[in-house]
């Protein structure tokens, strides 16, 4: 082989050879295999139906490798990474651990829930609306809902009702009557995980077969909320897709107070 030739052959094997610019973000099967390299690093990169179970599977492990967030996105980009090699197995999804207890131990955004996110703006061309989706289906689904197939122990579910780590853990914790430090607390978290991926690698299934069912869109009342509070409101004071109420007006205070 000469020198030039082994060097084509490197670089075919890094899946970086020129000319497959314009492919679909949604190759299927044998349509992917044709056009296996996928020379561009911009998102989308081309997704392609993954079982929702095997997802949950390996975010589950995923979880107790390097947390939350790493799982959920490596339950999906993992998959691709095993089937496809590069680009998917060249990102550095380790530094997702960040995620972990909501950015750090902060409470803030369900690394589940921030992982699964960076997945669809990975491989989606149209990532808002399955965001959306699953933001809206995690703040109101009793979960966990997947058992993995080595399940530890028997979790109770509860409903987050909100997509901060602090909320949901808490929620649960009362629920379960158990603590931050049990090792079924764990164990819940990486089926949050697990139950996120499964959910999010349904929407992107959906989606690539143009057929995204949104089930859980923003509710009339935090739509009211947004209509005085947010862009284009007379306030324009607030911004947010959360449910309000979980924070404000718990308390049934009348409001606004005057119009
Ligand atoms: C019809 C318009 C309107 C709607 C709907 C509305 N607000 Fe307001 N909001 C106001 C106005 C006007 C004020 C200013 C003071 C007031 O009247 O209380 C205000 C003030 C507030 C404040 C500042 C604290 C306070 O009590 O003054 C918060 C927080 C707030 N709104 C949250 C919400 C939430 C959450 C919802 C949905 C459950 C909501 N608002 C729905 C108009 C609205
Ligand atoms: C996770 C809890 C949480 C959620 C959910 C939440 N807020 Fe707030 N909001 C706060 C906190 C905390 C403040 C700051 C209050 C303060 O410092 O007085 C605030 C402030 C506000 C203010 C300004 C209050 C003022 O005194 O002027 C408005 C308006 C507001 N929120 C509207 C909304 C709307 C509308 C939503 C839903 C789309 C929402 N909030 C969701 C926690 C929340």
């Amino acid at each position: 082989m000469t020198q030039d030739k082994t060097r084509r052959e490197v670089i075919r094997l890094m899946g970086v050879t020129a000319g497959v610019a314009a492919i679909s973000p949604y190759l299927t099967g044998r349509a992917f295999a044709e056009k296996e390299k996928v020379t561009k690093i911009e998102p989308p990169w081309p997704y392609e139906k993954i079982k929702p179970k095997v997802a949950a599977e390996r975010a589950y492990g995923g979880y107790y490798e390097a947390q939350c967030m790493y799982g959920a996105f490596w339950g999906i980009i993992g998959e691709l990474a095993e089937r496809r090699g590069a680009p998917y197995n060249t990102f550095p999804a380790k530094m997702l651990k960040y995620g972990a207890g909501g950015v750090a131990g902060w409470g803030s955004l369900c690394g589940a829930l921030n992982g699964a996110a960076a997945a669809i703006y990975l491989v989606s061309p149209d990532p808002e609306p399955i965001v959306e989706e699953l933001f809206g289906w995690h703040q109101e689904a009793k979960l966990p809902d997947y058992i993995p197939e080595k399940a530890k122990y028997n979790i109770v579910k509860s409903v987050a009702r909100s997509e901060l780590c602090h909320v949901s853990i808490s929620n649960w914790i009362k629920v379960s009557g158990l603590k931050l430090t049990s090792k079924e607390r764990g164990e819940r978290c990486a089926r949050i995980t697990a139950s996120v991926a499964r959910h999010t690698v349904k929407l992107l299934n959906q989606q690539a077969k143009g057929k995204l069912k949104a089930l859980y869109p923003i509710s009339g009342r935090t739509k009211a909320c947004r209509d005085c509070h947010d862009k284009g409101s007379s306030r324009e004071d607030s911004r947010g897709k959360m449910d309000c109420t979980v924070c404000h007006f718990n308390l049934g205070i009348k409001h606004p107070a005057k119009k």
